[in-house]
């Protein structure tokens, strides 16, 4: 049973992933960084490069901890090439089926001792468990967005997690700065069962044209103090993984409020995913 993280595997370089590879590397964890596209790893690594460079401008870095968290970090081309790890944090696209793929594989390569950590916003960690021989070793380690900005991680026991890498990952988090949360497996857990709803009933508000978008994200902004408007934050967080989280709410809880408005489905399939495409309810050329 391993007691204290050494060295981690995250894969997927996305918003989240490339944020989670930074601040474990800040924090001197040795990080390997993995994406299944060339592309998508480049920009992950380019991403973290930049902040890093932008922290020191800002004078909130000295040079010599950058050097030291770039010295951190490698990025990785396949999965074997990590070699063995303590933590594996799994942050690709929102889908059960890639991830269950890559728990499977992992299974099969990393030491029975390794904690398999989940970044999933919704998904069962309980489902994803069962695809391994070591349900006991699985855990949902979620990172809100910004990574290097927000301080909670979300961590969600699977119904086999053993308590040791619970208190594991929690010592993990806190010494990456941050604050651990303990939740249930329940679809959304905590943060997305109450953020997305809001964010879908927004997305109606502009469907059934009761106000535009910077209406809608002008009240709560400038009414309930919301440092990003809902449909501003559904565009930072990405509409394919907002539809992906509404689907999962609706099919766990059977309700019909977790319904997707279907301008958020007529958006994903447009291809109108938000920032990271450049366009969703705002253009970002
Ligand atoms: N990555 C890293 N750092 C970032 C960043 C990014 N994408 N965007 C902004 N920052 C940093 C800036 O560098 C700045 O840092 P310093 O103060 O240290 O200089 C700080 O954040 C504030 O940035 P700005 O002054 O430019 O802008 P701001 O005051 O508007 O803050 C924000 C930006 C922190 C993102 C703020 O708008 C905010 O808190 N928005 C809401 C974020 C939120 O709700 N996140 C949760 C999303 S839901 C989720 O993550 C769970 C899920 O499963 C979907
Ligand atoms: P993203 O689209 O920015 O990045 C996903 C990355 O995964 C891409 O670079 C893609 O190439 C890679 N990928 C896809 N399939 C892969 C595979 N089989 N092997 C390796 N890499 C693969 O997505 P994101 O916003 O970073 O979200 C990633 C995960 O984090 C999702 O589960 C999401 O629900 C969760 N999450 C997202 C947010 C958010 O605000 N966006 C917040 C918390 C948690």
């Amino acid at each position: 049973m391993i007691d204290q993280i050494r060295n981690v595997l995250v894969i997927g370089a996305g918003q989240m992933g490339s944020g989670i590879a930074q601040v474990f590397a800040q924090s001197h964890y040795k990080v390997f960084l993995y994406d299944n596209q060339p592309e998508a790893l480049d920009r992950g690594w380019k991403a973290i490069t930049q902040r890093l460079k932008k922290q020191v401008e800002k004078g909130q870095m000295v040079e010599q901890q950058r050097s030291v968290a770039l010295r951190h970090l490698q990025k990785v081309t396949s999965l074997e090439e990590a070699g063995q790890v303590d933590l594996v944090v799994e942050a690709v696209v929102e889908a059960m089926q890639v991830k269950a793929d890559i728990f499977a594989a992992l299974d099969t390569l990393m030491p029975e001792k390794t904690i398999l950590a989940s970044n999933t916003s919704s998904l069962p960690i309980t489902e994803i468990a069962a695809v391994t021989q070591r349900p006991q070793q699985v855990i949902g380690m979620h990172f809100m967005n910004p990574v290097p900005v927000m301080p909670l991680v979300e961590v969600i026991r699977g119904l086999a997690t053993d308590d040791a890498v619970y208190e594991t990952v929690k010592q993990t988090a806190e010494a990456l700065g941050k604050t651990a949360v303990e939740v249930m497996d329940s679809p959304g857990f905590v943060s997305n069962r109450v953020l997305m709803p809001m964010i879908n009933e927004a997305i109606y508000a502009v469907y059934e044209g009761v106000a535009t978008p910077e209406a809608v994200d002008a009240v709560m902004k400038l009414g309930m103090n919301h440092p990003m408007g809902p449909l501003t934050l559904a565009d930072f967080i990405g509409l394919d993984t907002c539809l992906s989280i509404m689907e999962v709410l609706h099919e766990g809880f059977g309700e019909d409020k977790y319904r997707p408005c279907p301008l958020l489905r007529k958006y994903v399939k447009a291809g109108w995913l938000g920032k990271k495409t450049g366009k969703g309810f705002y253009n970002y050329s």
